[in-house]
């Protein structure tokens, strides 16, 4: 079993994102296996910097994504991006000064912190997604069922109909 598991409750476009996360997962368990194996400062410091680069583009995809949506937290969830971020260069910092107890720390807070803003704050743009989809489909549907505004409407008669005379 994997330091760090993907499960099907990370799911949240089916596609870049998704994919990013999963490189994600990849670089933390690759990162757990070299200080897990007490791998020299160079070796980690290196997938540490590769985790560091492909978190910052994944982050920055997913706030273009979100800000084409109009996703409504848009600000808040950067704002937790910004803060992990911070503490990832802070780590990346200390494993550059020799903090030796830094390294077996980076897996864990990177594992912890993906997992849970995956789970919880990335799953808030599925649900907007679909929330979304709902909406355009009500309006289509009710948009279908109005007659377009200055169409003729012409009334529907019996095909025989008989004139009351009196
Ligand atoms: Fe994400
Ligand atoms: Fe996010």
């Amino acid at each position: 079993m994997a330091y760090f598991e993907w499960a099907e409750d990370m799911v949240i476009d089916g596609g870049p994102i998704d994919k990013d996360h999963r490189l994600l997962v990849d670089l933390v368990n690759e990162l757990h296996t070299a200080t897990a194996r007490g791998a020299g400062r160079e070796v980690v410091a290196s997938i540490l910097s590769r985790t560091l680069s492909s978190t910052r583009e994944h982050l920055t995809r997913e706030e273009t994504l979100m800000q084409q949506m109009g996703f409504p937290d848009l600000e808040q969830h950067k704002c937790g991006h910004e803060a992990f971020m911070e503490n990832l260069y802070g780590l990346q910092r200390r494993l550059e000064e020799g903090g030796i107890t830094v390294a077996s720390q980076l897996s864990s807070v990177l594992r912890d912190w993906l997992s849970l803003h995956i789970r919880r704050n990335d799953k808030e743009i599925l649900k907007f997604q679909r929330r979304r989809q709902r909406e355009q489909q009500r309006a289509a549907a009710q948009a279908a069922s109005i007659p377009a505004l200055g169409a003729k409407v012409t009334p529907k008669l019996p095909a025989k109909t008989k004139l009351l005379s009196r």
